[in-house]
């Protein structure tokens, strides 16, 4: 496994953490993943008895999400812009991981923002995570992200740093120094840790953020 790989393998393990926190387990109801990519975790959604609809604009990613076949409850939908293939009000909850930026580059984020609204049943949720990177700077700082949604009719719940993009444990990861099962716990120590860090800090970090439909 390269130096990306496992950077990306460790991204997913705390992204993967960070959402687990904020699901209801008790109460699983139907998820779109927009901007799924290769639908890494729509599939451990489904697994986990949630009804999930993976919306990506890429259909190289969705033919790679389709490569393992997908489990009971998830599906994949090629979206070609526009109005989602989705019924008004059908949905509990929105995930956009890392979708922001790639949205910004592709069309005005705000009427991705309004699809999800239009989808979501009234108090249903969108958990997002977007990173603080250099490309995300080119268009908006990072804290303008919960702002464009409560811009568009969401009432924030959270939002707080999940992890750095730069930092000795990160470099302990790419170097493979650590094996995969101190990789996980290096995950949930970082992700215990950087929530309590002041958002106003200068590290670039990921950040989630959950939003309730007014
Ligand atoms: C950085 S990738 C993140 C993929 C995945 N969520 C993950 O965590 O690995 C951004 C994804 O958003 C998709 N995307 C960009 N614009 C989109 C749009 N308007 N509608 C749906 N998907 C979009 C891209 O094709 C890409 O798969």
């Amino acid at each position: 496994m390269g130096k990306r790989s496992r950077r990306s393998l460790y991204r997913r393990l705390v992204e993967e953490l960070a959402i687990w926190e904020r699901l209801d387990l008790s109460q699983k109801g139907i998820v779109v993943d927009y901007g799924c990519g290769d639908g890494w975790l729509a599939r451990k959604l489904a697994i986990q008895g949630f009804r999930v609809v993976g919306v990506d604009v890429d259909k190289g990613f969705l033919d790679s999400a389709r490569k393992i076949l997908p489990p009971e409850g998830m599906s994949l939908v090629l979206y070609q812009g526009g109005v989602l293939p989705i019924k008004a009000e059908s949905v509990d909850l929105v995930l956009a991981v890392g979708v922001v930026r790639s949205l910004l580059d592709r069309g005005p984020l705000e009427g991705a923002i309004s699809e999800w609204r239009r989808c979501l049943r009234p108090r249903g949720r969108v958990l997002l995570i977007e990173t603080d990177n250099t490309p995300l700077r080119r268009y908006m700082g990072i804290q303008q992200v919960p702002e464009a949604l409560e811009n568009w009719g969401f009432r924030k719940l959270a939002w707080y740093p999940i992890r750095r993009t730069s930092w000795w444990g990160l470099r302990l990861v790419k170097w493979g120094l650590l094996p995969p099962h101190l990789m996980s716990l290096l995950a949930r120590w970082e992700l215990s840790r950087r929530r309590l860090e002041p958002v106003q800090s200068k590290a670039k970090r990921a950040y989630l953020g959950e939003f309730e439909r007014k």
